[in-house]
């Protein structure tokens, strides 16, 4: 009982020189200028995204947010399903799924075909888009249609407000630009599928992966989701627990780990913080037991992540002392 009242007590200490409100404002004029980087374009709904939005949401596993700037206007969520597929895949699975999809960093882009040639047994991780895919073949559930509303339903859940507030939809018109120019990860499900690595039909497995990434989310409802993972997978507005902690860490993990792909490792010397990208725009960073930091600023630097999203953190992980050690 001692210890665990000295441990609270230092985290709330410490927290107490942070001024949300304060950094976020600071971070927002600081960088909104910036004018490097590119929207995505091989999705083409992406291009046509306006790419002066900017927008940062932190949510507090006590229950709190602060936004500025965009943060009601829905972007589609991309690559941030991933680590949320593969919460709901350990879910149904266990950590059984690991042996099969890897967690190791390829060191290439996240759509890369030599990597799933090159890597023993063709083994990568579920934040690439190989390793999502066959997460995403792995979610259980008696047809696709089931499989895809669960995946949905778990996301909303992640990131439910409070009552009468907005939740995360399926992006149409997304899915369907996406699924009419998506031959590279067509080709990418035929080679998981020929070498054995599929927990289902190959064509399923993809187009329910697209439909994840297409996801529509506010910058809030992402911080929203970032912060029941920082809460150990309990929703700190709903209370329900909606990820088992002993999963939330594998989560977090491979964000750690695989989060921004090639550019991972720098992330995590400079920055220190588990986070994921995704190429609508969106960067979201979980600091456990503390908060979650989304940002939304559509154009990408050439490994796919948001480059104002990327400062914005930076400078608040710095600020704030958020970096891990
Ligand atoms: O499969 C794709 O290429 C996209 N739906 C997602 C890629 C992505 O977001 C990569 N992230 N930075």
């Amino acid at each position: 009982v001692i210890i665990s009242a000295t441990i609270n007590f230092s985290i709330h200490a410490a927290d107490a020189a942070i001024d949300i409100k304060k950094g976020i404002s600071e971070s927002y004029q600081k960088f909104k200028g910036i004018k490097e980087g590119k929207n995505a374009d091989y999705i083409p709904d992406l291009a046509k995204v306006n790419p002066s939005l900017f927008s940062i949401a932190i949510a507090t596993v006590d229950g709190k947010i602060e936004s500025i700037g965009d943060a009601e206007t829905t972007f589609s969520i991309q690559s941030i399903s991933k680590p949320l597929i593969y919460g709901l895949a350990l879910k149904d699975n266990g950590e059984k799924l690991n042996i099969k999809v890897g967690l190791n960093a390829t060191g290439q882009k996240f759509n890369s075909i030599q990597a799933l040639e090159s890597t023993q047994n063709h083994i990568q991780n579920p934040m690439v888009n190989a390793g999502a895919i066959q997460v995403t073949s792995f979610v259980k559930g008696k047809d696709s249609n089931e499989k895809w509303q669960k995946a949905l339903n778990f996301v909303q859940q992640l990131a439910e407000g409070k009552s009468g507030e907005k939740k995360p939809y399926f992006g149409e018109a997304v899915y369907k630009s996406e699924s009419s120019t998506n031959l590279r990860n067509k080709a990418i499900s035929d080679l998981l599928n020929a070498y054995g690595m599929m927990g289902g039909d190959p064509l399923d497995a993809l187009d329910r992966y697209t439909k994840a990434c297409s996801i529509m989310i506010t910058t809030k409802q992402l911080a929203m989701i970032g912060a029941t993972l920082a809460n150990q997978g309990t929703n700190p507005i709903t209370k329900k627990n909606i990820l088992q902690t002993e999963y939330v860490k594998d989560v977090v993990a491979e964000m750690s780990v695989n989060g921004l792909y090639e550019t991972s490792g720098e992330w995590w010397v400079n920055v220190g913080v588990a986070s994921k990208s995704g190429v609508g725009g969106g960067i979201l960073a979980v600091i456990p037991n503390k908060m979650a930091i989304a940002v939304f600023s559509p154009p990408l630097d050439g490994a796919g992540n948001s480059v104002k999203a990327q400062e914005v953190i930076k400078y608040l992980s710095k600020n704030w002392k958020l970096h891990f050690l």
